[in-house]
């Protein structure tokens, strides 16, 4: 009896609470919920009373005798409240030879999703590109990620896609815009005959079956008119669940009981609890299971017994559960059972309150121990045993939450290709930088905690320090230390920003120069970075620069054979060798520096969208000024003057020799930190500069340096191809 009187209360306040927003999230018994053959359960609507919210009215129309669901232009073929995911069916970007004017002809598709509640799902869907000799790319935003597939080699499979007539890898979380586009070195101008067109899309897993008939005729292109299917994953709205959950100005969606909250890509959703199914949206819309109807997916073998949110299975008396199957039980006597149960009641009865919380805690403590191992946790260890002193910390989940205010979307100083960045405070006031990496793929993970040991081994005092890591979390989180003053990039292009003085974007950029120096040549294993961008030059307070970001960094690697077919990396600073031939070296640093140093001379960005089809690359544009003569047109006014004019040629001559297409012709980056040094003396003597023969006497060892640099045998045509390449999709 005290039972019930205790529960009484609680049950009034429920009761309460639903009935005053009942009306809200109920839809209508008029709204229609079906669209041909597509069902369109609540939070979407067909008309905009039935939907949530805007962003889920979808459209039924009908043309031509055809029944067409449609979100805006995007035809929708799915939708589905179990795991928040809807398929749509979307365009995919070709390029095929015309036979009439005997060129290739490019289709660039694109979708953006920008401002609606889906993300393309970064686990269903794959970049797809199909053709006998194809370098396509799929540029989403600032990030590109590109993929080769040829047909010489080893011969097209039916059902096999590495790379012979079909490659396909892996997207980003979290993309709303992207669209496909085909570099134009690679072209089936040739054989076309045999193999007319090349593709490129991101196309859902579980649609694609790769067949060789797509490579010699155009079925692929031209069944279901056209278009492929895309996974995309939904949320009600952008925030995650623990926000949604305290937002005061929107209903929380999870509204049935035995429902919960989930954060995915998008957002946040809802999910029947385990043991429950149907629709967490709706008041009670998530009702039990009956285990028992399903003897497949719960098999019992014995008495099944429903109950709320689970089952029993036990056998008849007499018999005894060996395995999955109930069989006589020699030994048994009557009173087993009877005591069994008894026992077994006070048991249960003892124990219900807190048996969920440690199974809870238990199951918690297990999970993080796996994600530990995972990370490569217990290798670490036994690495700092070996190596005592090391100032790195391994973080519990708990220290780095409490440090970032449970990640609280005010302490994000940062977004990356990898991660968010969080502003944190250590006890006893120590800043930090807390990066929570987003995408780890499970070969990362295995590699994370090596490459973790040798990073928390680098002490170079133009390199972030990494203090420690987190890896008992699904995710590893690193935690550097705090550079308080911002971005290279922000000082550059900042609207804020004022005079940068010449001798300072000499330092940043000598500093920068030595830091990757030191990991190509001086750290073990050597590091490329391979993320080279203003964005990822800290600066402290006196604008000592500190390099980021080792998202993107490989370890040289060791077995050569090792072969990648994924390029990525950021719009403006790509290396054009790099998207080529899909090896990510020490001279694509390189080559991204290059980029870094047209940024400081010019104070302009390196990527463009906006601007003319020509003036979108600065690279482009400083290549050609060169090569013009005009250099003097693009540097920066603030640095230039009638005596500097020399020393600036100098700078830009560095940069140009980076900027070479083939890698081999590109300076190393020791090669570059020591004629930035030279010319950093140059400026600390003023005197130097107006007397070259005295600069280049000056400049002493550099300008021996110079003789292993080649000057002048690129081949500019075949960067700007790359670079047309890159944008043509536009
Ligand atoms: C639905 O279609 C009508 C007419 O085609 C259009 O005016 C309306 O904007 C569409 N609504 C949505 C949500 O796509
Ligand atoms: C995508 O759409 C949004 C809004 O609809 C727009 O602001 C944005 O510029 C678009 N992005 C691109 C790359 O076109
Ligand atoms: C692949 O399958 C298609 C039919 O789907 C067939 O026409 C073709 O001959 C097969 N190719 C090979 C190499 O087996
Ligand atoms: C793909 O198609 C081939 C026949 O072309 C078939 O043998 C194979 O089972 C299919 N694979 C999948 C995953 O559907
Ligand atoms: C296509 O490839 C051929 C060489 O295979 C090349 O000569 C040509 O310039 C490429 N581009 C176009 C647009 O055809
Ligand atoms: C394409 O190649 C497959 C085998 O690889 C063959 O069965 C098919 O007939 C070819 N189709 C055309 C149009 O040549
Ligand atoms: C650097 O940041 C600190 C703390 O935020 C600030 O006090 C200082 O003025 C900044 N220095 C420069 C040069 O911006
Ligand atoms: C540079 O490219 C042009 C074609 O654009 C070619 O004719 C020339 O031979 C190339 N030069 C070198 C040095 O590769």
């Amino acid at each position: 009896m005290e039972f019930s009187l205790l529960c009484l209360p609680v049950a009034v306040w429920l009761l309460v609470l639903a009935g005053a927003d009942f009306a809200a999230a109920q839809r209508s018994p008029s709204c229609k919920t079906m669209c041909g053959d597509i069902e369109v359960p609540y939070p979407f609507g067909l008309e905009k009373e039935c939907a949530i919210h805007s962003g889920f009215h979808l459209n039924c129309t009908t043309a031509d005798g055809t029944t067409k669901l449609l979100g805006g232009n995007v035809e929708v073929t799915k939708v589905s409240v179990q795991d928040n995911k809807a398929w749509f069916n979307t365009y995919i970007s070709r390029q095929c030879y015309s036979q009439s004017i005997k060129r290739m002809t490019d289709w660039n598709a694109w979708i953006n999703i920008t401002g609606t509640p889906f993300v393309v799902s970064a686990d269903d869907n794959k970049v797809t590109v199909l053709g006998c000799n194809s370098l396509a790319y799929m540029r989403s935003n600032d990030y590109i990620i590109g993929c080769v597939s040829t047909c010489g080699e080893t011969s097209p499979k039916n059902g096999s896609c590495s790379g012979a007539g079909c490659c396909r890898v892996d997207i980003p979380r979290g993309v709303r815009y992207y669209e496909g586009f085909f570099n134009p070195l690679y072209n089936t101008s040739e054989i076309w005959r045999t193999n007319p067109c090349n593709y490129v899309g991101v196309i859902a897993n579980e649609a694609f079956n790769f067949s060789t008939t797509y490579l010699n005729s155009t079925v692929f292109y031209d069944t279901d008119g056209a278009k492929k299917p895309i996974v995309m994953e939904w949320a009600i709205a952008r925030n995650t669940c623990e926000e949604a959950k305290i937002d005061k100005n929107t209903p929380y969606a999870c509204v049935s009981d035995h429902s919960n909250c989930i954060t995915n890509d998008a957002g946040y959703a809802c999910r029947c609890s385990d043991g429950y199914e149907g629709n967490p949206y709706i008041y009670d819309g998530c009702t039990d299971i009956d285990e028992c109807l399903d003897n497949v997916k719960y098999p019992c073998a014995g008495i099944c017994k429903n109950t709320p949110g689970s089952f029993t299975c036990s056998c008849p008396r007499g018999k005894r559960m060996i395995g999955s199957v109930c069989l006589k039980d020699q030994k048994s006597t009557w009173m087993a059972p009877v005591v069994g149960a008894s026992i077994g009641l006070v048991v249960l009865v003892v124990s219900v309150a807190c048996a969920c919380s440690i199974q809870d805690r238990r199951n918690l403590h297990r999970i993080k121990q796996k994600y530990f191992r995972q990370h490569g946790g217990l290798l670490l260890f036994q690495e700092m045993k070996s190596q005592q002193g090391i100032p790195f910390k391994i973080f519990s989940e708990e220290e780095v939450q409490e440090a970032t205010n449970r990640f609280a979307e005010q302490q994000v100083i940062g977004h990356g290709g990898h991660g968010k960045v969080y502003k944190g405070v250590l006890k006893g006031d120590v800043e930090v930088a807390v990066k929570r990496c987003m995408t780890i793929d499970e070969q990362q993970k295995k590699e994370f905690g090596k490459e973790m040991l040798i990073l928390s081994q680098i002490n170079h005092r133009n390199i972030v320090k990494l203090l420690g890591c987190c890896l008992e979390v699904e995710v590893p989180m690193l935690v550097y230390e705090f550079i308080p003053n911002g971005t290279l990039f922000h000082l550059i292009h900042g609207s804020h920003s004022g005079h940068i003085s010449l001798d300072t974007r000499v330092r940043i950029a000598h500093e920068s120069a030595e830091a990757l120096d030191y990991l190509h040549s001086s750290a073990s294993p050597p590091i490329v970075h391979g993320d080279v961008k203003s964005a990822n030059i800290l600066l402290n307070g006196d604008f000592t620069a500190k390099v980021s970001d080792f998202g993107a960094s490989i370890l040289a690697p060791s077995d050569e054979s090792q072969f990648v077919t994924l390029v990525q990396g950021t719009c403006g600073y790509l290396d054009p060798e790099y998207m080529q031939t899909c090896q990510l070296t020490d001279k694509s640093d390189v080559y991204s520096f290059g980029v870094v140093l047209l940024e400081l001379l010019t104070r302009k960005k390196p990527f463009n969208l906006k601007g003319p089809e020509h003036e979108k690359s600065l690279s482009m544009v400083f290549l050609e000024a060169m090569k013009e003569n005009k250099l003097e047109d693009i540097l920066d006014g603030e640095i230039k003057n009638d005596e500097n004019l020399e020393f600036l040629e100098e700078i830009a001559e560095l940069a140009r020799q980076c900027l070479e297409m083939c890698g081999v012709n590109r300076p190393s980056m020791k090669e570059v930190a020591e004629k930035l040094d030279g010319l950093r003396k140059v400026l600390q003597h003023p005197w130097a500069h107006k007397d070259p023969e005295e600069l280049d006497s000056l400049l002493g060892e550099s300008s021996s340096v110079n003789s292993g640099i080649i000057l002048s045998t690129g081949n500019f045509s075949i960067t700007k191809k790359v670079a047309v390449g890159l944008e043509s999709g536009r």
